[in-house]
């Protein structure tokens, strides 16, 4: 028998969910493939800033809960040109299961009302569900970083230059 699937919600961050959105940026940074941060993360600075996005006009922390736990966080800022620079990730166990979009539904409305008219983002090349949930949404494919980000292991990494115009 199939179990039901908690709801999923959501929501603007609050204080005390930053530690659970600090240990679920750590869990994704160690499987080392789908994020820029990479281990060992700095839990304090990290957690500093998050908490400097809780009460900012122009940046946006969002946290997706599910079952009582936090499950995805996306994370957005509008700079003063008018383009929101976005990042997200979603736990292990619940990717493809629409948190990703609800997420990014979230960010983009939030963007039209903060007055950015365009969202902008990068991506690796080998992390295909992010490209399709980005291009699910109307993002274009606008560029390519050549070995742009340096590893931790020395490896010099390309990454997608992603952007939505609003
Ligand atoms: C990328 C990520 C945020 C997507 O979130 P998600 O909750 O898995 O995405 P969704 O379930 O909402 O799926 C959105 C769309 O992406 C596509 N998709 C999802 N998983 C996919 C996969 N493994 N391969 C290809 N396409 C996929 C589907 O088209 C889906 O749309 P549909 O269900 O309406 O057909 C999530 O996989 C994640 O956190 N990965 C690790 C961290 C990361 O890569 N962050 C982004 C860095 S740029």
């Amino acid at each position: 028998m199939r179990r039901p699937v908690p709801e999923v919600t959501v929501r603007r961050a609050r204080e005390e969910d930053l530690d659970p959105l600090v240990e679920l940026l750590v869990a994704v940074a160690a499987e080392g493939r789908w994020i820029a941060t990479e281990p060992p993360v700095d839990r304090e600075r990290r957690r500093r800033g998050m908490a400097a996005a809780l009460d900012q006009e122009r940046a946006l922390l969002l946290a997706a809960e599910a079952g009582g736990q936090l499950v995805g966080q996306l994370w957005i800022e509008v700079a003063v040109y008018g383009v929101a620079d976005l990042g997200m990730l979603v736990a292990e166990g619940w990717r493809g299961r629409s948190v990703g979009s609800a997420l990014l539904a979230a960010a983009l409305d939030w963007a039209r009302q903060a007055g950015a008219h365009k969202v902008a983002l990068q991506v690796w090349p080998h992390n295909p569900a992010a490209i399709a949930l980005y291009q699910k949404f109307g993002f274009q494919r606008e560029g390519l970083l050549r070995g742009h980000y340096r590893r931790r292991n020395g490896e010099l990494w390309d990454a997608v230059v992603m952007g939505l115009l609003l």
